[in-house]
């Protein structure tokens, strides 16, 4: 049984099956039906975009779709999470998408599924966020699909950063040109699987195709990763004036959620050249692919 955890553990074929599907399920507005299937989601952090998504996608393919919240969930009466997850698969529930504050909670999880429910990674700690990562792919590739040309940046806190690990997972299996990743000393990764580090801004963005920046993970921030909003805006965040470093025609990006004014100005994030709404609008059908993609597997019988 396969299940969707990081871009490491698919193919190129599957990745590119995944990109042309998603781009397949948008121009067509041609769905399967896999009514008598139920999807859980299982956020145990919060989210808007990547929960309701995958809520959407799956109720187009004409799944099931139940909340599991784990606010009021039976975890409050002593039950552990991997119980949880036990009680899901005995709900005959096939797919859980789950969300984690603990990097690989996710994969954990696959062994209290029985066999009969398929993980899929809806962001797990500083880890992995692979779908984000496919839609960003998704969303540059309809308008720039030359990517061993393409300079992409992508600022802000990567050391927190699950959707900047993704992404370096995918640009380096897709052959990007160039890979540049801006942060300030104190939210430098510890270990680059692709691209080069560097702490000025001016030199990351540079005649870039695409900007993404990166949302300020105060709920990580440790005591000596503090570096107050303000004097983050001042010297990283994304004004219009620095823009213009980029190339004219530049993309700008963000995962979602944006603090405005603090990683982005406002009139960048409404500026013809964001296609931060775009990102959310493919996010729908790439999930679509992935869960389709899912569902056509073969499923260990009861
Ligand atoms: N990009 C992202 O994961 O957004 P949410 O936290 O809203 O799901």
């Amino acid at each position: 049984m396969i299940h969707f955890l990081e871009i490491s553990s698919l193919s190129c074929a599957q990745i590119d099956h995944l990109l042309d599907k998603a781009a397949y399920f948008k121009r067509t507005q041609t769905f399967p039906c896999y009514k008598g299937i139920t999807l859980a989601t299982l956020f145990y952090e919060n989210s808007t975009r990547t929960r309701v998504s995958f809520d959407i996608a799956a109720q187009k393919l004409g799944l099931s779709v139940v909340t599991v919240n784990p606010a009021v969930s039976s975890e409050h009466k002593g039950e552990v999470l991997m119980d949880t997850v036990r009680t899901l698969a005995a709900m005959d529930v096939r797919l859980c998408v789950m969300r984690h504050a603990v990097n690989h909670m996710p994969h954990q999880a696959i062994a209290c599924t029985n066999g009969r429910m398929q993980i899929i990674n809806a962001g797990d700690g500083t880890h992995a966020h692979p779908s984000q990562a496919l839609l960003d792919l998704m969303t540059i590739l309809e308008r720039k699909p030359d990517l061993a040309r393409l300079r992409i940046a992508i600022a802000g806190d990567l050391r927190h950063s699950r959707v900047a690990n993704s992404l370096q997972s995918l640009f380096a299996r897709k052959k990007v040109k160039e890979l540049r990743l801006i942060a300030p000393p104190c939210w430098q990764p510890h270990q680059v699987e692709y691209g080069k580090l560097t702490a000025c801004l001016q030199e990351g963005i540079e005649d870039a195709d695409v900007v993404i920046c990166l949302r300020v993970q105060r709920e990580r921030l440790l005591a000596t990763e503090q570096m107050d909003e303000a004097a983050y805006h001042a010297a990283y965040g994304l004004t219009a004036k620095r823009l213009t470093w980029a190339r004219p025609d530049a993309l700008v990006m963000h995962p979602g959620p944006v603090n405005r004014g603090v990683e982005i100005d406002n009139d960048v994030m409404q500026s013809p050249q964001s296609v931060i709404f775009d990102q959310v609008h493919n996010g729908v059908f790439m999930r679509m692919a992935i869960l389709d993609w899912l569902i056509s597997e073969p499923v260990a019988s009861v």
